[in-house]
């Protein structure tokens, strides 16, 4: 392993180029960090920012968090996506709250079993606020790894995982781990990026198999493609005026606990559905098609507003609300349902 001096130039690079402004970069604490780096899973940094500047405003410790309502926290987390995350920093907090007095907790170990925090996400917290000389090994880590020293074959593999652990913890320094820690965060991201990435800028672009032998594209490898299943589903809008009938997703399955459509598996499903509830004439048309991908399923959602002069308030569509488009409330949407929301908004009032 050409390990020699790895640390020391990542840290020479960190001191000179590295992120030292991030919003949770300042007033560091174990609370802030911990936000930062849920949110941080998957999602990059700019559109991160202004999510997370307007949650520590209305969340400003693990109390406040603790004492929110599940509605607040999505309703604060609509657009960014995988809201697991969200749900488990509210089902964290109150482990905290709980089990460890309001306190974040210290020890690895501790961390770790909280919901929603894997290793990398614990070294990284831990790393980060208390410079504990843990190591990380998020998707900017294993890019920069596995082109460094060309290892083949998925990254998410159990076996090529376990290798770049130990390589990882390996090459981690014992002391200024955070700095390190983040320097190759930000190494990852703004040099060794994706695509085209700034080898000359590089620190360590010397002893790099992927710079040497001009392979950087081949490193890390892809998941096998997964070849996802489409489904179609209907959505019911009912607008009345301004207001739009919507309905809160039962606890399980996709988009549980936010606020919905109402869903149906066809369009005869959803033809019935109007003749029987809808009672007034009433003039209905079909949106644009909407598609939106999981990582499991295709979902091809097409839209019919029914426009209706009067509908009873407590209607026949189980529990939910009237979502008023022009005065819009406190509650969490999925990335699809906010899109469709945007375009009747500007559609029917913004013209
Ligand atoms: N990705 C995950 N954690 C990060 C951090 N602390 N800084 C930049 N990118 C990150």
């Amino acid at each position: 392993m050409q390990v020699k001096g790895f640390a020391k130039k990542i840290l020479l690079w960190y001191k000179n180029h590295g992120r030292k402004n991030l919003p949770w970069q300042r007033n560091k604490t174990l609370y802030r960090v911990w936000i930062s780096e849920v949110m941080l899973q998957q999602t990059s940094v700019s559109t991160v920012v202004p999510y997370f500047e307007r949650f520590v405003i209305r969340f400003p410790d693990i109390k406040a968090l603790s004492m929110s309502s599940l509605d607040d926290i999505l309703y604060l987390w609509t657009g960014l996506g995988y809201y697991l995350r969200a749900r488990n920093l509210y089902k964290s907090a109150q482990v905290i709250v709980s089990e460890h007095d309001g306190i974040f907790p210290t020890r690895l170990e501790e961390v770790l079993a909280l919901p929603g925090i894997g290793r990398s996400t614990a070294g990284a917290i831990l790393s980060l606020t208390l410079g504990k000389s843990l190591p990380i090994l998020d998707a900017n880590v294993k890019r920069i790894l596995t082109r460094y020293f060309s290892i083949s074959g998925w990254p998410g593999l159990p076996g090529i995982e376990k290798k770049l652990w130990s390589i990882s913890t390996a090459i981690t320094p014992f002391s200024n781990t955070g700095e390190y820690n983040q320097a190759m965060m930000d190494l990852g991201a703004l040099i060794c990026t994706k695509f085209n990435p700034r080898c000359l800028a590089c620190p360590i672009y010397r002893g790099c198999n992927s710079h040497i032998n001009s392979s950087w594209m081949e490193y890390p490898e892809k998941k096998p493609r997964v070849i996802r299943p489409s489904q179609k589903i209907w959505f019911l809008l009912i607008q009345k005026g301004e207001k739009i009938w919507m309905q809160k997703r039962p606890l399980h399955g996709i988009w549980s606990g936010l606020f919905c459509f109402p869903q149906y598996e066809s369009e005869l499903e959803l033809r019935l559905s109007i003749k029987q509830y809808v009672l007034s004439d009433c003039q209905s048309y079909q949106m644009d098609l909407i598609r939106h991908t999981f990582s499991h399923l295709c979902l091809d959602i097409i839209p019919v507003v029914v426009k209706v002069s009067s509908i009873s308030e407590t209607n026949h569509y189980g529990v939910g609300l009237w979502y008023n488009l022009l005065h819009p409330p406190v509650v969490g949407l999925a990335a699809p349902i906010a899109r469709l929301l945007n375009i009747l908004r500007y559609s029917t009032y913004m013209i």
